[in-house]
């Protein structure tokens, strides 16, 4: 509101509608008149005012008619009502239209100034309240904008953690398995440099001992008895050097003499020798337009020797040894201790009793086996030859 309230005053006797203008405008306010109802209707569509003093008993359009309006058009509009002095019972309907006040004809003035006054007041607390009103909803938006914000960007935030999360542990895991790998391969190597010693010396021993257990059984031919103990002692001697040579196979193994190679033949010949006389199947494919290899074909038949009977041994009631032979390139950081480049993969699949979890990170040491007649060598080997290439 401002310093000069403006007040729509709506009055059909002439006399008394100047003379209560003259007397709202003295004191500070501004005053519009209208003669009656459909003048005082059109002044309020043409601006909007602060109180509304109007008579209720009008010809053409009466006071009642105008609060109508104000009720479906702008229902916070303050009105006084001015009532003819006999009705007590207009004041009432009045009061009841949602007037705030009203004032009976023969005008008190001093009391008309009062209720004017309080009913500006009114009007001066009720647009201060719709004020604060209005800055509280807005602050509630900002806040609510503010909490929406910060829930997103805690939301993006954990996101991205979660994600580095997730990328280092993924990180770790591969340095993990690189450690293991290197762990591994240090434990071959040095039990393979102990094995080629005690193998070396072992073989001579054995030589040795064969030899004398050879003299003896000449010397001892007319007793039958000591003949067959000999014989048997030769027997386990020829065991224990086959088992020597087997140990020195996978010591010294050497660096591999590498020729470029077609693994076709050698994969095919080496599972059909590897499975003879056995009732289990080889079921080779092999893509076309395999790439040659860069290998020692001995060694690499060595190793498919082994894993092929280990694959047989695993099916005793029979089955069949699926081998697959692939080319694919390795890219930088795939998780093979491997550089990047071409390679040809090699894949075997038995459908034996497979291999139990808590064995599965033994499998390749040395003298590791489940099998009553096993040495445990056989894997050894592989991965120590492997390595090597
Ligand atoms: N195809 C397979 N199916 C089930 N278990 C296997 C398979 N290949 C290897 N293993 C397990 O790994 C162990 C080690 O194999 P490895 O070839 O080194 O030794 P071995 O077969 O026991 O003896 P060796 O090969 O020296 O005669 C085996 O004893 C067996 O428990
Ligand atoms: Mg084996």
């Amino acid at each position: 509101m401002e310093d000069h309230p403006t007040i729509l005053l709506i009055e059909d006797e002439r006399q008394l509608r100047d003379n209560l203008q003259l007397l709202l405008q003295s004191a500070g306010y501004q005053v519009t008149t209208a003669a009656n109802g459909v003048e005082g209707i059109q002044q309020l569509r043409e601006q909007a005012f602060d109180l509304v003093l109007t008579d209720l008993v009008m010809p053409g359009m009466d006071g009642f008619k105008v609060m109508d309006y104000l009720r479906d058009h702008d229902p916070e509009t303050v009105v006084v009502a001015i009532t003819g002095y006999v009705s007590t019972e207009s004041a009432i309907r009045a009061l009841r239209k949602g007037a705030y006040d009203y004032l009976a004809k023969p005008l008190d003035v001093d009391l008309m100034y009062s209720v004017v006054a309080r009913a500006l007041e009114k009007v001066r607390l009720q647009k201060a309240l719709q004020r604060s009103l209005a800055e509280l909803q807005a602050r509630e938006e900002q806040l609510l904008k503010a909490h929406m914000e910060l829930e997103q960007r805690v939301e993006e935030r954990t996101a991205a953690l979660a994600h580095a999360n997730a990328a280092l542990l993924e990180q770790m895991a591969e340095r993990q398995r690189m450690e293991d790998e290197l762990l591994k391969a240090r434990k071959i190597k040095s039990v393979g440099v102990l094995a080629a010693g005690i193998a070396h010396d072992f073989n001579n021993l054995l030589t040795g001992i064969l030899g004398y257990v050879s003299l003896a059984k000449v010397v001892a031919q007319t007793n039958a008895t000591v003949v067959a103990y000999l014989t048997a002692a030769e027997q386990a001697c020829q065991r224990a050097t086959a088992l020597t040579q087997q140990l020195l196979t996978f010591a010294k193994g050497g660096a591999p003499v590498r020729h470029t190679v077609s693994i076709v033949e050698l994969l095919q010949e080496c599972v059909s020798f590897a499975l003879r006389g056995a009732n289990v199947r080889g079921d080779i494919q092999i893509v076309k337009d395999l790439w040659p290899v860069d290998v020692d074909a001995g060694q690499i038949n060595q190793v498919i020797h082994n894993i092929v009977l280990n694959a047989m041994q695993a099916m005793p009631g029979g089955g069949a040894v699926q081998m697959r032979a692939e080319n694919i390139v390795l890219a930088a950081g795939v998780p093979f201790p491997l550089p990047d480049g071409r390679y040809v993969k090699i894949t075997v699949q038995d459908s034996g009793c497979g291999i139990p979890k808590e064995v599965l990170s033994n499998i390749f040491d040395p003298y590791f086996t489940t099998k009553s007649e096993g040495s445990g060598l056989g894997l050894a080997t592989a991965y120590a030859i492997v390595i090597k290439h």
